[in-house]
C-alpha cells in the first residue's frame, strides 16, 4: 500500500503494510527522536505531533494517517514553544536524557496550546501517559508551569485568564 503523508513539513510517499505502526515508519526515515521503548502507548517515549496533537506513534497503524502532518522532535526545534519548554524545564532543574525527550516534551506542548493557565488536574493528568523516571510528576509539573510563564513573557501575555 502507498501512503502520502507529511513528515516534518515535507510529502513523503511510504510503501508500506497498513498494519505497520507510525514508529517503525519514521524510524526506517531515520527519524531517531522516535524512540521504541513499551511499544504499548505506556510510556511516552515515541511520541509526536500528529496533526498538532501529541500521540503515541506505537499505537499508530500507517494505514489511519494518510495525508496526515506528522512532526517529530527533529523538526519541532525550530518551533518558539520548544524553547519555552527547554526553558522550564532547565528552570525546574530537569535534564533530559535524551531517551524520554519526546515524550515530555510534546505532553508539555500539548498543555501549552491547550490552555494559557492549566490547573493542576489537567497537569497531572497528562503526566499520567508518561513512564516514570529520573524526573518526578511534581518536578514535571513545575518545568511545565515554567515553561508557560516563558511563553506567556515571549508573546507579551500578561495576567492571561483562560
Ligand atoms: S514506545 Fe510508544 S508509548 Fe512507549
Ligand atoms: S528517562 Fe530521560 S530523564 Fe529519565
Amino acid at each position: 500500500m502507498t501512503i502520502t503523508l507529511t513528515i516534518n513539513e515535507k510529502k513523503h510517499v511510504i510503501s508500506a503494510d497498513p498494519s505497520e505502526k507510525l514508529l517503525t515508519v519514521l524510524r526506517k526515515e531515520k527519524l531517531f527522536s522516535v524512540k521504541c521503548g513499551c511499544q504499548k502507548g505506556l510510556c511516552g517515549n515515541c511520541m509526536i505531533l500528529l496533526d498538532d496533537n501529541p500521540v503515541p506513534a506505537c499505537l499508530v497503524p500507517i494505514g489511519i494517517v494518510r495525508d496526515s502532518k506528522i512532526v517529530t522532535l527533529e523538526y519541532f526545534k525550530n518551533d518558539p514553544c520548544y524553547q519555552d519548554i527547554i526553558t522550564g524545564f532547565n528552570q525546574a532543574g530537569i535534564h533530559l536524557c535524551g531517551y524520554c525527550n519526546a515524550g515530555k516534551i510534546f505532553t508539555a506542548y500539548g498543555i501549552l496550546k491547550a490552555s494559557f493557565r492549566p490547573d493542576k488536574a489537567s497537569l497531572y493528568s497528562a503526566l499520567r501517559g508518561l513512564a516514570p523516571c529520573c524526573a518526578d510528576s511534581d518536578s514535571l509539573a513545575a518545568a511545565i508551569m515554567y515553561a508557560v510563564a516563558a511563553k506567556h513573557t515571549r508573546e507579551g501575555r500578561h495576567n492571561a485568564k483562560k
